[in-house]
């Protein structure tokens, strides 16, 4: 029992934290696991073909790949994990060489962004590894432009709290709390759409700083 404790805290670690091999295998099955929720997510940034978006906690970088079809856009990608940044400067070198992406190391409670940097963001599956969410949420409002969108992606509450692993530091809010935090940090509109079928859906909170 004690074994697969530790295993399950091990698999909770990773996904907070992906690191060295293990974390370049967890980064893997992530952009396959994740890849439907990340395509709504990208869909529901509804942005102009030329404009400055990102994906903050990118992991195996599957929302990345997805920003970068969009021609004209600049894609930024912000991660705390070193292990992530390495396979996502290897893997889309060419990208970063013609200045359509730029990858800083950070974390959502501090960008490493100039204020109204940007058009919109797309973060899945990374709220559940921040402590401080107000302290994320002001961070992100502060970085979008006025009329800028945030889209938020999280597993269901509920559902998540059925896998063994997240009992292992997860943070699993549920959804009308994230929903009334977010409103506190500034955005007037958030609509929570769902991805996939049944119980198990994703939420996409979709959020709209106000025009000004
Ligand atoms: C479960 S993975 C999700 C990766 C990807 N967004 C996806 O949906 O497949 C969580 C990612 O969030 C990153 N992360 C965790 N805490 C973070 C924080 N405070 N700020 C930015 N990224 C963070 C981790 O390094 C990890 O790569």
């Amino acid at each position: 029992m004690q074994l697969v404790d530790r295993a399950l805290a091990g698999l909770a670690r990773q996904l907070g934290d992906p690191t060295g091999f293990a974390g370049r295998l967890v980064g893997r099955v992530l952009n396959r696991g994740n890849r439907s929720l990340v395509v709504a997510a990208v869909a529901a940034m509804e942005c102009r073909p030329t404009s400055d978006v990102a994906d903050i906690g990118f992991g195996g970088g599957v929302g990345l790949d997805i920003l970068l079809d969009r021609e004209g856009t600049v894609v930024h990608g912000v991660e705390m994990s070193e292990t992530m940044l390495a396979e996502a400067r290897r893997r889309f070198a060419n990208d970063i060489a013609r200045g359509r992406l730029r990858l800083y190391t950070g974390r959502m409670e501090s960008l490493p962004l100039d204020d109204s940097a940007l058009d919109a963001i797309i973060s899945t599956n990374t709220v559940y590894f921040v402590p401080d969410l107000a302290a994320a949420l002001r961070e992100l409002a502060r970085v979008l432009r006025p009329g800028g969108r945030l889209v938020l992606g999280i597993g269901d509450p509920d559902q998540m709290t059925k896998m063994p692993f997240t009992r292992h530091g997860f943070r699993l809010r549920p959804v009308g709390e994230l929903v009334s935090a977010i409103r506190e940090a500034g955005f007037v509109q958030i609509e929570d759409r769902r991805v996939g079928e049944g119980r198990r859906a994703f939420h996409l909170l979709v959020c709209d700083l106000p025009v000004i």
